[in-house]
């Protein structure tokens, strides 16, 4: 059965608690697996170098990373070299259900953010891709997201994401800016130490 959704504005697909709460341990635990092959790093801003507040690791065939020569995708980790670890059915399967589509994501980015962390206005624009969606799973603590329109001086509006909530930005909101603003401590058990997982599924190549 189709799970239900909300339009939050056109392209942009809010589906609350997608996820119950044994395929968000069962995703949990897939991660932890995934980061003692793949560990936890923390991207900067190219200009600048600015740490990130949040802490990252990719699975798939690609992913996404920010250092001093910029944002960009690759087939290995920064650090160590080693591919991604591949990604798991569940994901290819999330993506399949809330998509519609057959293929498979080549990237799947997560985001650890501790209760302290945040993620500036942004598009996800790195992509040769920007016709597929990209599927977002929030896991932990409630978030405060953010999302506007693909000029960042568009109006914005709020919605708290909780945890087995998925958002997918498709079509009109592809480009959309979003970000998050804050997490709100205590407001799930699922992760021991709190925080939020945040996992954007995406396509990355040039559709042949
Ligand atoms: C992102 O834009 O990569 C993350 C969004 C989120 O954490 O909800
Ligand atoms: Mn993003």
């Amino acid at each position: 059965m189709a799970h239900p959704f909300t339009q939050l504005q056109a392209g942009l697909q809010y589906l609350p608690g997608f996820l119950g709460r044994s395929a968000q341990e069962n995703l949990v635990e897939i991660l932890r697996d995934a980061v003692k092959k793949a560990p936890l790093f923390t991207p900067c801003m190219p200009r600048t170098g600015k740490p990130f507040s949040v802490r990252m690791t990719n699975l798939g065939p690609l992913g996404w990373v920010a250092d001093r020569d910029g944002y960009r995708y690759q087939p290995c980790h920064p650090d160590t070299g080693a591919p991604w670890p591949p990604l798991p059915d569940e994901l290819t399967g999330l993506w399949r259900n809330v998509t519609g589509r057959a293929d498979s994501p080549e990237a799947c980015l997560v985001n650890v953010y501790n209760d302290n962390a945040r993620m500036g206005l942004h598009q996800d624009m790195d992509e040769a891709d920007q016709t597929a969606p990209v599927v977002s799973i929030s896991l932990g603590n409630t978030a405060l997201f953010r999302f506007g329109g693909t000029s960042r001086t568009d109006r914005t509006r709020s919605i708290k994401l909780q945890s087995g909530d998925v958002v997918v930005l498709g079509g009109a909101s592809r480009l959309a800016f979003h970000g998050v603003d804050r997490i709100y401590p205590g407001t799930s058990t699922l992760l021991v130490n709190g925080g939020r997982l945040n996992i954007t599924l995406r396509r990355v190549s040039a559709p042949t």
